[in-house]
């Protein structure tokens, strides 16, 4: 798949538009006078892939719940889709988590309720859907995205961890969201589910032309999916440009995370 994959991800770069939705400047974040974010900087381009990499406790999911109000920066600025996100009141709030789906880092299913009553939560939540017919629709579509209509009726504690990673971005997908937010989508899977989950991440940008941000510690899904990469050190980027031009590095601190992962810079 990796080379499909990559053959995918340079075909969608043709895809990338000039209009910027994510634009992050100077977001600064402390917690108990500790920084984690100092200083951050992030644009995300329509239909772009970008990859967030970084240690561990870099700041990295810190930085996407930011973009979604889950979290509240202390300074900087972060408009989402033309809007200024901090000075949006919660009725914005909320209409701005519709277009902005976001996969957590554990797949936060509800393990009290079936897949079915997970997916359809959302609707009734959000979209305030509650007619049955409409809903089983959405949910055999958004189960179908992810080829996992057969699970309709199981529960989450029934499935593998690759499955409840697709039942999580169906659940995200299901509200037609303009941008998606990965954190970490192939943790805690082994390689070939985990290449199965980058290819779906792909295919859910190309089929419904959404720009995503992915943070992962996989450097194989980076090298798939990234059309750009920006690696958070310090709570700074320090590195922002594309895949290949991360691996061509001379710069010893990204040499050595990369040499960690086994991914020789040139
Ligand atoms: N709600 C919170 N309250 C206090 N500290 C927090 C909170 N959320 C995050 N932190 C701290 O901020 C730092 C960055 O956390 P974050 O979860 O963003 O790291 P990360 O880069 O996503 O790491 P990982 O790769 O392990 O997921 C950590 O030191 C964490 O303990
Ligand atoms: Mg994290």
């Amino acid at each position: 798949m990796d080379k499909n994959a990559r053959h995918i991800a340079e075909e969608n770069s043709s895809a990338i538009g000039t209009e910027t939705v994510i634009r992050i400047r100077n977001l600064y974040k402390s917690f108990d006078d500790t920084p984690v974010l100092n200083g951050v900087d992030l644009d995300l381009k329509k239909g772009e892939n970008l990859v967030v990499l970084g240690r561990s406790g870099t700041g990295k999911s810190v930085l996407i719940k930011c973009i979604v109000e889950l979290i509240t920066p202390d300074a900087g600025e972060i408009e989402v889709l033309g809007k200024d996100v901090r000075r949006l009141n919660s009725e914005q709030i909320n209409a701005l988590r519709r277009d902005v789906g976001f996969s957590f880092q554990l797949s936060a299913l509800y393990d009290s309720m079936t897949v079915r009553e997970n997916l359809e939560f959302p609707l009734k939540r959000n979209l305030k859907i509650f007619d049955q017919k409409i809903l089983n629709e959405k949910v055999m579509n958004a189960l179908e995205e992810v080829s996992m209509e057969h699970a309709v009726d199981q529960w989450p504690a029934d499935l593998s961890g690759g499955q409840k990673k697709r039942i999580g971005i169906a659940r995200t997908l299901i509200l037609n969201p303009k941008i998606m937010l990965y954190d970490e989508p192939t943790a805690g899977l082994d390689p070939i589910t985990s290449e199965e989950i980058n290819e779906l991440v792909l295919e859910v940008q190309k089929r419904h032309g959404t720009s995503s941000i992915i943070i992962t510690h996989d450097l194989t899904c980076a090298r798939a999916i990234a059309n750009r990469v920006i690696f958070l050190y310090n709570g700074k980027n320090h590195f922002d440009g594309p895949f290949d031009e991360l691996t061509q590095t001379q710069d010893p601190l990204l040499k050595t995370f990369l040499n960690y992962y086994n991914i020789e810079a040139r």
